[in-house]
């Protein structure tokens, strides 16, 4: 990883370093009801503080679009990173100007500040630069913890990062590390699993992965829309006709570059999409019109398998079921445990992300035996799409 610089290469004590992290978690009455993005960037803002650092932690909380909002301030967030951190972090009302310069400049060697929600001005989503110098003036150097907000090119994620000396920090360096070992170069044969309710919000996905993997299987709602584009009658299900071009052309570009295309076989329908529904399973050119596909069923989740065997590589996005819905997420769950017992024994190096694809492995009780699940939901997806993340070009060097 010579392409970006990391704490390793900064000089870090007794600097003011400004330090990009993404606090953007659920709430549950009031409280943070995930604190794994905190838990993410513990290590890079204990190290910095271990070495001298003055942490002066930047971040967003919702889309407040550019006015300061109550229930958006990150004064919320303050405790639970501080209890994550395990010690004192202290609050400036402002992440620009007189409040914030104040705030850091009663820092000492070893403080942690947490600045107010960076989107309560405009300038941070224009990424406007007198926003990115007011940000810029407040340090010395600048380290980029947030891969899940690396996809927005914002004033605290891409334009002080032209202003200030730039480093990866851990959880970033370790997300860029992941991504290059899955698809960057990866050892063969990679296997993608995608899944999701809509084509529609993954055409770019599958025709950036169609080229670059070996095997990708399609699960979830998405895959209705494939089988209808093979003429296969999906009764009620959700699928989504005007797609049915777009997944033809999936498929022959995936056959192109000898990538296979595995779809569900058979497949668990019911007449409606409700909890302990009476579901059975069918052959996927079998469903009744009054039915619904909700599930891939056994011999699917079979097939599934036997490629996850084959995989030295595995790329997870996305349900392959209605798994919100018990008995409908068996195939995710299987499938889950089946990548965690390969990724154990067998040196499967199987990475995974996408909010609902997080949700589903912490379901199936395995997210902590895949080889690395991302903390980003919409940075995970445009990668995928082999996209430029702005948050990280911008840290490349030469
Ligand atoms: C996320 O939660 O996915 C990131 O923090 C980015 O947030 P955004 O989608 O509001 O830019
Ligand atoms: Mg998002």
């Amino acid at each position: 990883m010579t392409a970006f610089r990391t704490l390793d290469d900064a000089d870090l004590a007794g600097k003011r370093v400004l330090v990009r992290v993404d606090l953007n978690v659920p709430m549950a009455d009031g409280k943070v009801s995930d604190d794994t993005r905190i838990r993410a960037v513990a290590p890079t803002i204990n190290e910095i503080a271990d070495k001298g650092g003055r942490v002066i932690l930047l971040a967003h909380f919702g889309r407040p679009k550019g006015q300061p909002n109550d229930a958006m301030s990150l004064k919320h967030i303050v405790r639970a990173v501080g209890a994550v951190i395990g010690r004192p972090v202290a609050f400036a009302v402002d992440c620009i100007d007189a409040d914030a310069e104040a705030a850091v400049a009663g820092m000492r060697d070893g403080d942690v500040l947490l600045l107010e929600n960076t989107r309560f001005h405009a300038g941070e989503e224009k990424n406007d630069e007198a926003f990115a110098t007011a940000l810029a003036k407040l340090g010395d150097l600048y380290v980029n913890d947030a891969f899940s907000a690396a996809h927005r090119a914002h004033g605290s994620t891409e334009g002080i990062a032209r202003k200030l000396p730039a480093y990866a920090g851990r959880s970033m360096q370790r997300e860029l590390e992941a991504l290059e070992s899955a698809l960057g170069k990866p050892e063969r044969p990679v296997v993608a699993v995608i899944g999701g309710a809509k084509v529609s919000s993954k055409i770019d996905v599958l025709e950036n992965l169609s080229s670059k993997v070996d095997a990708l299987v399609i699960g979830g709602g998405m895959a209705n829309t494939f089988l209808l584009a093979k003429g296969v009658a999906v009764g009620k299900s959700l699928a989504e006709p005007d797609l049915v071009e777009t997944a033809r052309r999936i498929m022959a570009a995936a056959d192109k570059s000898g990538c296979a295309i595995v779809l569900p076989v058979d497949v668990v329908v019911a007449s409606e999409f409700k909890a302990g529904a009476a579901s059975r399973t069918v052959d996927a050119n079998a469903v009744p019109d009054d039915q619904m596909i909700l599930d891939i069923g056994p011999k699917s989740i079979a097939t599934v398998n036997g490629w996850i065997d084959k995989a030295k590589t595995l790329v997870w996005n996305g349900p392959l079921g209605a798994f919100e819905v018990p008995p409908f997420d068996t195939a995710t769950v299987a499938a889950a445990k089946h990548a965690a017992e390969r990724t154990r024994t067998a040196g499967l190096n199987s990475v995974a992300g996408g909010g609902e694809t997080v949700s589903a492995l912490h379901l199936a009780g395995t997210s902590d035996d895949f080889s690395f699940v991302s903390t980003a939901g919409g940075a995970f997806l445009e990668w995928l799409e082999g996209k430029p993340l702005p948050g990280v070009d911008v840290l490349r060097q030469g």
